[in-house]
């Protein structure tokens, strides 16, 4: 029951905003937001690591003023002083080190504004998708992330073991934020939904590749 309200709430919020490429855009970015900035709160990461993701989320926070203006433009709304001045909030968050506060602050404008996951989610855990999704990933990102460079500071991630610490819905923003924001892509995501659902039900559901 708390499930179907759960759902229910989540198809009526998304259809609320659902909208283009840049509405999408700005809802991806504040949920992998989400995401790094619990990472940054949790313990076990590395020096190194901790640096490359304050660097991620300090990036995204200024970044993320100029995403809402492509939120503003495509939803045809005056620019909202209230989000941005919850914005500015975060970079001032951020700044002072107030980290559980920048957590929970993101996590409620993301809950406020959520990814369209139509075409996305439920993740499709069929053959068909497992196939797919096996060979994007052969084809398109394992050069780089079953073979990441030790001497990188920011080595490729393993995307099967990302994957499974994941939620379904955070996995989906991690592949449309994180493969649209490597600088070997353009900034133009090049998966389609289907094949960023295909890749997310094979990391999650299949076998790595042998090399
Ligand atoms: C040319 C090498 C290269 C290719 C090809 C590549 N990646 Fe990456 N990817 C990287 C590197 C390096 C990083 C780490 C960047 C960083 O930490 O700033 C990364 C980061 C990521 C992240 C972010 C992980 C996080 O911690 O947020 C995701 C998700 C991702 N890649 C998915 C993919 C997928 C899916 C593909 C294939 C469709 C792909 N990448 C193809 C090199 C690559």
């Amino acid at each position: 029951m708390a499930v179907a309200i759960l759902l229910v709430a989540t198809a009526v919020c998304s259809s609320a905003i659902a909208g283009g490429e840049r509405t999408q855009r700005f809802a991806v970015e504040l949920a992998v937001l989400a995401i790094r900035s619990h990472r940054l709160l949790g313990t076990g990461l590395a020096p190194a690591q901790r640096v490359r993701l304050r660097a991620k989320i300090s990036s995204a926070i200024g970044v993320l003023p100029l995403l809402a203006r492509g939120y503003f433009e495509e939803q045809r709304r005056a620019n909202d002083r209230q989000l941005l001045g919850q914005l500015r909030r975060l970079q001032v968050l951020y700044a002072h080190g107030h980290l559980a506060a920048l957590a929970t602050d993101i996590d409620r404008l993301s809950q406020h504004y959520p990814m369209d996951t139509r075409g996305l989610l439920p993740l499709p855990a069929t053959p068909l998708a497992l196939n797919a999704g096996r060979a994007l990933y052969k084809n398109l990102c394992m050069a780089c992330h079953a073979y990441p460079d030790p001497r990188s500071p920011a080595p490729a991630p393993d995307l099967f073991t990302m994957a499974r610490t994941l939620a379904p819905q955070q996995l989906v923003a991690s592949l449309l934020g994180g493969v649209r924001g490597t600088p070997s892509t353009t900034l133009v995501d090049p998966l389609s939904n289907q094949n960023i659902a295909d890749l997310a039900a094979y990391l999650k559901g299949g076998v790595a590749p042998k090399p």
